[in-house]
């Protein structure tokens, strides 16, 4: 598995050199390589492409990683706390600094034993948020591992769970809608208690006779354009082999795709704030004019 990783990366690296036009670094991600622990001191733990998270009483943890980027995609595998996370959040996202910042988020909201997580989605343009979506897990989030990417390129911006895209934001520039393009951002992935609104709205605290919480990540892959100064916004966006994500295919969703996106949204949706007309006074956003897709 590493090594088919390792060589298939060394492939795209030959590639990005013979194309030359474009520096492009593709790396064969893993936590101890390309992230590193920002909060939490012992009770975030990186072990190779292994990392751990604990929540007590005294302090959950987080990562981010190294490198900023413009564009590809991130991903990661998952094992969220089992049994009674009620209180505890999950947070995975990329992020751009700044108080006009970009961002586009996953949190995964715990629940006491037996009730489902809500996954909460989220994202934020120009420092603007307010586009929250939320699902309901139609696997089970804690019984083994499970696949979370965002995708971002030039054309949109999507969430997928296990290859499914449940998400996606598109490029409307045209219509007056921003989109970010520009500001390099990192990826983050953190546990941590937010009894006070996380579950049933704040109603059900964190049960710490339950900690220590435990969250497990595996096989990180991080396959972007690394941001290297003003010229990256444009370099990145540049279609060529190298920017693997400017490929035709990944300009719109497939047919495939569409429908795999439709059903999970008209089944496992709870929350969009696009039909959320009390909470706006029917100012919606102007995307919610447009289809999910
Ligand atoms: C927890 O379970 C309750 C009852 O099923 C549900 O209403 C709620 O949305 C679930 N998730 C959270 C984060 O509270
Ligand atoms: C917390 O968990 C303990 C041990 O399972 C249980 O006895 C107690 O009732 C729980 N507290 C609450 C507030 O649910």
């Amino acid at each position: 598995m590493a090594n088919s990783r390792a060589l298939f990366f060394a492939f795209v690296a030959l590639i990005a050199v013979g194309w030359g036009a474009v520096v492009v670094v593709v790396v064969d991600a893993n936590f101890a390589s390309e992230t590193s622990c920002n909060w939490g001191g012992a009770n975030c733990k990186i072990d190779g492409d292994n990392l751990q998270f604990i929540l007590n009483k005294w302090s959950g943890a987080g990562i981010v990683t190294k490198q900023q980027f413009i564009f590809g995609s991130i991903e990661m595998q998952i094992k969220l706390v089992p049994r009674d996370s009620a209180g505890t959040v999950t947070t995975y996202y990329t992020s751009s600094t700044g108080n006009k910042h970009n961002e586009v988020d996953f949190e995964f909201l715990g629940n006491v034993s037996g009730q489902p997580y809500t996954i909460h989605t989220n994202i934020f343009v120009g420092g603007v948020g307010n586009r929250e979506e939320q699902f309901r897990p139609w696997f089970d989030p804690t019984d083994g591992y499970h696949t979370y990417t965002i995708f971002w390129n030039p054309s949109m911006i999507l969430w997928s769970i296990d290859g499914t895209p449940i998400r996606v934001f598109k490029n409307r520039n045209s219509k007056g809608i921003p989109f970010p393009l520009s500001q390099p951002m990192k990826g983050y992935t953190s546990l941590w208690n937010a009894d006070d609104w996380a579950t049933q709205g704040g109603r059900i605290k964190t049960n710490w006779s339950h900690a220590p919480f435990i969250a497990n990540y595996k096989s990180f892959q991080q396959r972007v354009c690394a941001y290297a100064g003003p010229n990256s916004a444009r370099q990145c966006a540049a279609p060529s082999a190298a920017n693997w994500y400017t490929a035709p295919q990944y300009k719109t969703l497939s047919r495939s795709q569409i429908d795999q996106l439709n059903s999970v949204r008209n089944k496992y949706m709870i929350y969009n704030y696009c039909k959320d007309t009390n909470r706006f006074n029917g100012k919606m956003a102007p995307e919610c004019s447009y289809p999910p897709y």
